[in-house]
């Protein structure tokens, strides 16, 4: 798919941006701080209608926007499908202030002029995002990992967005009866009800990141051998919270040990069915019930999921170089780019945020070898020389200032040695 149009109001320092932009390669240069990653950012949030960091999304308006109750921010865009059936759509995210204050903003969000919710927005425009310090998906929090988890599947599966949806929702629930049962006692049984729903849920979910994982593991392990000549073998492994291999008996032992302790090496989580999870999950459950209620929180689940990367059978969260953590991070998200284009039968559209900066030569000639098979790449570099000549003619090439994009002058792009 191609996003063939990109229309910013009040988005970070754009005031106002009308971009048309190609298909194939285009490569935007600027200095520090004029808007660079702003704009892949804006194109992530038409895609997903979320701040690639998870965190206040206000901070994504425009500075001096904020401080006038009348303007919000607006991202707009085309994108033309290589599917056949729909051939093209438009999407818009509006974030405006709500009440007439500055102090909470809403979300509005259309396909074709149609209002929609926001989950519906997601799978229409696919991207995947590479940002610098994306390099915490494999160093960072669990959490950070499960938000990958889930962003990739909500744009490849809008299933998994509805029960993702659902799912946190019972939780919240499922919580809030927990505290209930702590504080004014009653009968556990009113679980059960909550109990169906997280398991159903919870199964499907866990079921499709297992699947996502496995698929994800096959095509990140070439990128690592072809970034890495040949040198590293990397692992994804799922460490799933439910794991059917476990005793339900030993899962309530359990509960408080981190997976860092968990012994070293490559153990592959074997693949399950969702019913085989649901049987272990409905078990596992049941005997973490009175810790449940004594905590007033839902303690297993896949708000409770991580996973890792593993190269020589070590964790590269704990041993990886920074190098190698970075190198394992493109190689899974260009691995992403291969398996959302196998099972949605469209290339996503691949935004590469300032890439080249910490890659060796060899590195960087592999990278771009990759993005051959991508229909639609936006990347990001302070420096054209970055690239090489032969790339940078290949390139329709931007150059931002503050947040002003224009055509850049052709001397500057391929002349220079
Ligand atoms: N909400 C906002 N409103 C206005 N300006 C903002 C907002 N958020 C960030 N900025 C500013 O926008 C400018 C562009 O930021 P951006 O991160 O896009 O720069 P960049 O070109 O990627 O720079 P670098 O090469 O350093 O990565 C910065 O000066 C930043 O401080
Ligand atoms: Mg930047």
């Amino acid at each position: 798919m191609n996003l063939t149009s990109l229309s910013l109001t009040n988005f970070r320092n754009y005031a106002r941006l009308e971009l048309a932009l190609s298909s194939g390669l285009t490569l935007i240069q600027g200095a520090n701080a004029q808007g660079k990653t702003s704009l892949l950012e804006a194109v992530y949030y038409l895609a997903t209608s979320k701040s690639p960091h998870a965190g206040v999304e206000r901070e994504l308006v425009n500075w001096l926007a904020r401080e006038d109750a009348n303007r919000f921010l607006r991202v707009q865009g085309h994108v033309r499908h290589a599917a056949p059936g729909v051939i093209a759509e438009q999407l818009e995210v509006i974030l405006a202030p709500t009440n007439g204050s500055t102090a909470s903003y809403g979300k509005r969000v259309r396909i074709n002029g149609v209002v929609q919710r926001a989950l519906d927005l997601v799978g229409h425009l696919r991207v995947v995002l590479f940002l610098p310090e994306d390099i915490e998906l494999v160093s960072g929090a669990p959490s950070v990992r499960r938000r990958y988890l889930d962003i990739a599947l909500c744009q490849i599966e809008p299933d998994y967005c509805r029960s993702l949806s659902t799912y946190n929702q019972v939780i919240q629930q499922r919580n809030a009866l927990l505290r209930q049962l702590r504080d004014r006692g009653g009968h556990a049984q009113q679980l059960t009800f909550w109990d169906d729903q997280l398991v159903k849920l919870g199964a499907h979910l866990m079921q499709r990141r297992q699947w996502f994982i496995s698929a994800l593991e096959l095509a990140a392990r070439e990128r690592q051998r072809a970034l890495t000549d040949g040198r590293e073998r990397l692992y994804v492994e799922y460490l799933p919270s439910v794991d059917p291999a476990q005793d339900p008996a030993q899962v309530a032992n359990q509960l408080s040990l981190a997976y860092d302790v968990i012994a070293e090496g490559h153990s592959p989580y074997a693949a399950r069915s969702a019913r085989e999870i649901a049987e272990a999950f409905q078990a596992q459950l049941a005997a973490v019930r009175s810790r449940e209620i004594a905590a007033a929180m839902t303690l297993l689940g896949p708000h409770r999921d991580d996973m890792r990367f593993l190269v020589y059978g070590r964790d590269l969260r704990t041993y990886g170089s920074r190098g190698q953590q970075r190198t394992a991070t493109l190689a899974l998200k260009l691995a992403e780019v291969e398996v959302m284009t196998q099972t949605t039968a469209e290339s996503p559209v691949l935004l590469l945020d300032d890439v080249m900066s910490e890659l060796d030569e060899s590195r960087r000639a592999t990278l771009l070898q990759a993005l051959d098979g991508v229909t639609q790449a936006l990347l990001t570099t302070t420096d054209w020389n970055d690239f090489s000549p032969d790339f940078r003619r290949r390139a329709t090439r931007l150059h931002v200032t503050e947040g002003r994009v224009a055509e850049a002058p052709r001397d500057q792009t391929t002349d220079r040695p």
